[in-house]
């Protein structure tokens, strides 16, 4: 176990009555005046929107709207956000959505305090050292954006998309997770949440070895479990509190930090990847990720393939000493919730691998991540065809 700080100043409201603390919490942060920002108008569907405006109201609050927010959420659009926020005097955001909705938030609470551009941060000239406050409302449990201090947003221009790691500065003060809130979720939006918790806890679990994984593997291997099988009872009644309860949890513990805290970082190879199809295609994450997944996992063996296999044994229940049985296992899982895990069925038709290769090369040189040349991207990449 590897030593490290471990601070997470998000407070979490979980549950069926989750949203009355918000006026509580909107008090006790004494504001005046809130960006709310939001996304193409799901949570008008959900009750959400009624909900935060109500509290608003009561607290005599000024509202400004920021609406709009895209999936792979747009520098653009972030940077008109930070204007909204600079004119009104913004000293609270609440982002309420999916991953894109919080990350572009972040990226307006960073981005309003400082004179320069917020891709500044993304690109990794500046640094995040402060934040206007931030409270989250997911209803797409997916991402951990709700519990951690992480960004990502793409650059309209170049395709490129980047990410801010700020923990503990980024992180909303408070998150308010109600799972009633995603019983509109479709079932190809939940199983796309639903490759992404298991990536962010695969990410590790695949590339780290078994005796540094004494503790933290076998609560991934619970995790993984608890969300896979949610899905399962998901599909068959979208309406299930419990197991919509269960998936929304498991979602943000995954990769708020928690779970990877002493084991080594290795810069998440599978997302970098993924956040270069994403940023160029236009697709959804979690789509991405089950597209490049069993791909990468070939890999990943070549350095530690008794993790593949104890994969496979532990949550797969396959016992064999071939890593492509184990990879055609999670094939199997992904194609039974409807996840693509070609090029084609996640849409793409002529998957520009060249470009990117390139994206994904400046991608892992900027994070630092070993192990992968051009070639060995490429393969990846061409391996999803
Ligand atoms: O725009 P609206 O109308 O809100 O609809 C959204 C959007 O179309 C919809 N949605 C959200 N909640 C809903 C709902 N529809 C019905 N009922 C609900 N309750 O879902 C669609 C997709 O939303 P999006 O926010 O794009 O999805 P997700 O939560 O998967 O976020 C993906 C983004 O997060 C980034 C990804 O790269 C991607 O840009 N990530 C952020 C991370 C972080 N901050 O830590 C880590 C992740 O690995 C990831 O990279
Ligand atoms: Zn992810």
């Amino acid at each position: 176990m590897q030593d490290f700080n471990y601070h997470n100043p998000t407070k979490v409201y979980f549950g069926k009555t989750a949203l009355d603390n918000l006026v509580h919490e909107l008090e006790t942060q004494d504001v005046s005046n809130v960006l709310f920002v939001y996304g193409g108008g799901s949570i008008k569907a959900n009750g959400v929107y009624d909900t935060v405006m109500k509290a608003l109201k009561q607290c005599r609050i000024n509202i400004v709207e920021h609406a709009g927010v895209k999936g792979n959420p747009s520098l653009n659009h972030a940077r008109n956000g930070v204007a909204k926020a600079k004119e009104n005097n913004v000293d609270l955001i609440i982002a309420a959505g999916g991953g894109s909705v919080m990350d572009e938030a972040k990226a307006v609470a960073a981005g309003a305090l400082v004179p320069f551009d917020v891709w500044d941060f993304y690109c990794k000239k500046e640094t995040v050292a402060e934040s206007i406050a931030l409270f989250a409302i997911p209803t797409l449990p997916a991402t951990s954006s709700e519990m951690n201090g992480i960004s990502v947003l793409c650059n309209d221009e170049t395709n490129e998309k980047f990410n801010i790691i700020a923990q503990g500065i980024l992180n909303p003060v408070a998150a308010f997770l109600d799972p009633q809130t995603t019983y509109t979720l479709s079932l190809q939006q939940t199983a796309y949440a639903c490759t992404d918790i298991i990536s962010h806890l695969t990410e590790s679990y695949f590339t780290t070895s078994s005796d540094e994984l004494a503790l933290q593997g076998r609560i991934i291997e619970g995790l993984v479990k608890t969300v896979m099988e949610a899905m399962d009872v998901i599909m068959e009644k979208p309406d299930d509190y419990d197991a919509r309860a269960s998936f929304m949890w498991t979602a943000t513990l995954a990769w708020s930090g928690i779970v990877q805290v002493g084991i080594p970082d290795w810069g998440m190879p599978c997302h970098s990847l993924e956040m270069s199809m994403s940023g160029y295609h236009d697709t959804a994450h979690g789509a991405g990720l089950s597209v490049l997944t069993p791909s990468w996992m070939k890999h990943a063996a070549t350095v530690h393939l008794t993790r593949i296999l104890t994969f496979g044994r532990n949550i797969l229940g396959i016992n064999t000493d071939n890593v492509d049985d184990v990879i055609e296992g999670l094939k199997k899982f992904y194609r039974s919730i409807g996840a693509p895990t070609t090029f084609l069925e996640a849409g793409i038709e002529n998957p520009e691998i060249e470009i990117m290769t390139d994206l994904a090369n400046k991608v892992f040189k900027s994070r630092g991540i070993p192990g992968y040349s051009r070639d060995e991207i490429r393969r990846i990449y061409k391996n999803c065809c």
